[in-house]
């Protein structure tokens, strides 16, 4: 299948690793130009070096970026990657994650500070972006979520509220900003083969009393598709919501989970 995103060029933050550098992965070999948003700009220079040895044709840029701290920071940042790569056609939100533990471990601040990079953060990000994106011809903004803002989790309860909010701003911005042909979806991965899959396997088994080995498999068997998403599962479906055939296709959000959640 031709996905026609040769020259485009995308914005994607939390480039620096997981998901979101294999987003970036995934559109370099698509000959999509990136603008690469993270925090830890050492990483994110290290995934720009490898991706500009491979693909020298690219136009790739690192931009520094704390989404805590807010439209100040965020401002600022995406005028910069415009002026780097010159325009925008495809914004992907990838930064995120939520503090694993029940309502009683979770104090105010951790509240506050991963909400702000998770839903706010990419409510922020798209606004800053949109003046910019309403100038591509085909517009893409790709939400990561997550399968917990659908099967709320006792143990991971911040994870409920951000990928709900994530869910439910997707489609309010796909209604706001389909009349400028800009389409706007949400992925929900299941628990993915990252940082953070090390830690919950670490947690399972310390929790049940069980080798991480056996928490591993434990974990997985409640897979129907029996084994852990990985990153590129996710990114393979970022590149068709980025591309040309999916552009009726918007205010949906679609899982990567191996078939995990329960419920339709
Ligand atoms: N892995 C999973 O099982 C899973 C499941 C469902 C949903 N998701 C979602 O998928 C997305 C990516 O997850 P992942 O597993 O790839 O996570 P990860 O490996 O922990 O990476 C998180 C990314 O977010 C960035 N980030 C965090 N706080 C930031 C901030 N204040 N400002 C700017 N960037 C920040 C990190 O940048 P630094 O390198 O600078 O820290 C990093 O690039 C998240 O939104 C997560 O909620 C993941």
């Amino acid at each position: 299948m031709e996905f026609d995103l040769k020259g485009r060029t995308a914005f994607i933050t939390g480039a620096s690793r997981g998901i979101g550098r294999s987003i970036a992965v995934a559109f370099a070999a698509h000959g999509v130009n990136l603008g690469l948003f993270g925090r830890d700009v050492e990483r994110c220079e290290k995934v720009a070096a490898d991706l500009r040895a491979q693909y020298a044709a690219l136009r790739i840029a690192v931009i520094p970026l704390d989404l805590e701290k807010g439209t100040v920071a965020i401002k600022p940042a995406v005028a910069a990657a415009v002026k780097a790569l010159g325009s925008v056609d495809i914004l992907v939100n990838c930064a995120g994650g939520a503090y694993r533990g029940r309502l009683a471990d979770i104090p105010d601040e951790l509240w506050e500070s991963y909400f702000a990079v998770k839903p706010l953060g990419l409510i922020r990000m798209t606004r800053e972006t949109m003046p910019y994106l309403k100038k591509s011809t085909q517009g893409r903004v790709i939400h990561i979520s997550g399968t917990r803002g659908r099967e709320p989790h006792g143990v991971q309860v911040m994870s409920g509220p951000i990928n709900l909010g994530t869910l439910s701003i997707t489609k309010a911005m796909a209604n706001e900003f389909g009349p400028a042909g800009i389409t706007v979806n949400a992925i929900a991965p299941g628990s993915t083969d990252t940082g953070r899959w090390t830690e919950l396997v670490k947690v399972a088994a310390r929790d049940r009393g069980i080798s991480e080995q056996e928490a591993e498999k434990q974990l997985v068997a409640d897979v129907p598709m029996g084994r852990v998403v990985k990153p590129e599962d996710v990114a393979d479906l970022a590149v068709f919501l980025a591309s040309a055939r999916a552009g009726m296709i918007t205010g949906t959000a679609i899982n990567v989970d191996g078939g995990r959640t329960r419920g339709i």
